[in-house]
């Protein structure tokens, strides 16, 4: 199964691919945290993003397509995967399109994962991650057992860089030019179905598998 999550900041498609990778059984591929390793891990790539991140940009579609088609060439992507976060604009879309054609390929399902924008800014102002596996909690929403500190690894949880008020707002306008139109884009090729993203990620989860396996 060959899934992309498409969505505003803050909506849920990273919570949401997770546990759809757990119970598939396949990868589950964010640019968003691709760019995050390279930051922590200092490569000439991370330095690169970071720049455009932490203004709430998107990092430019040359550094981030060719990324993504050769990670979906690898052999754990045989049986399917998830993406989440790609892709963010038209042109990283087509990119995509081309190169599965290439692999004479296909997305099966386009999630978009619906929430309005006010809901999005106080989902990201409590929205902590884990520094040492990526896990991601809600203050509030999926608090950890321990405050601070990860329930899968125990390392410590930090608030994203580009989570502050002024960089959400930012990354909100981006979003609705850039990416929002690939809802469009999607439901043309006939593979978009749309799920309520206020609901708590139980139920989303649920009407997620639900549309999948229907
Ligand atoms: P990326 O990491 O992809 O960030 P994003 O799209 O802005 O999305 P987020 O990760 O912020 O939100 P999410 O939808 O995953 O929500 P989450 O599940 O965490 O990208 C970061 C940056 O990298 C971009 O701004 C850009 O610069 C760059 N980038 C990445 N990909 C790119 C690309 N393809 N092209 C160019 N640039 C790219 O949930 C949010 C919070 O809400 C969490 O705290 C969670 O616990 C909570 N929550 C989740 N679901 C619920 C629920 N149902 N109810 C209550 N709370 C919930
Ligand atoms: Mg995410």
């Amino acid at each position: 199964m060959k899934i992309i999550m498409l969505g505003a900041p803050g909506a849920g498609k990273g919570t949401q691919a997770k546990m759809l990778a757990d119970k598939y059984d396949i990868p589950h591929i964010s640019t968003g945290d691709i760019f995050r390793a390279n930051i922590k891990n200092g490569t000439e790539l991370g330095t690169k993003a970071k720049e455009y991140m932490d203004k709430g940009l998107l990092v430019p579609d040359e550094l981030t397509c060719d990324l993504v088609v050769d990670r979906i060439k690898q052999d754990d992507c045989a049986k399917g995967y998830i993406l989440d976060g790609f892709p963010r604009t038209i042109p990283q879309a087509e990119c995509l399109d081309n190169a599965l054609n290439a692999m004479n390929d296909k997305i099966d399902y386009a999630v978009n994962v619906d929430v309005p924008d006010e809901n999005i800014i106080k989902r990201m102002s409590g929205r902590r991650a884990c520094v040492g596996c990526g896990a991601t909690y809600h203050i509030v929403y999926n608090p950890t057992k321990e405050e601070g500190i990860c329930d899968r690894c125990g390392k410590e949880l930090i608030l994203r860089d580009d989570d502050k008020p002024e960089t959400v707002e930012n990354r909100l306008n981006v979003y609705h030019e850039q990416t929002q139109p690939l809802i469009d884009y999607y439901n043309n090729k006939g593979v978009l179905q749309e799920v309520d993203g206020t609901k708590d990620m139980q139920e989303v989860f649920d009407a997620i598998v639900a549309v999948l396996e229907a």
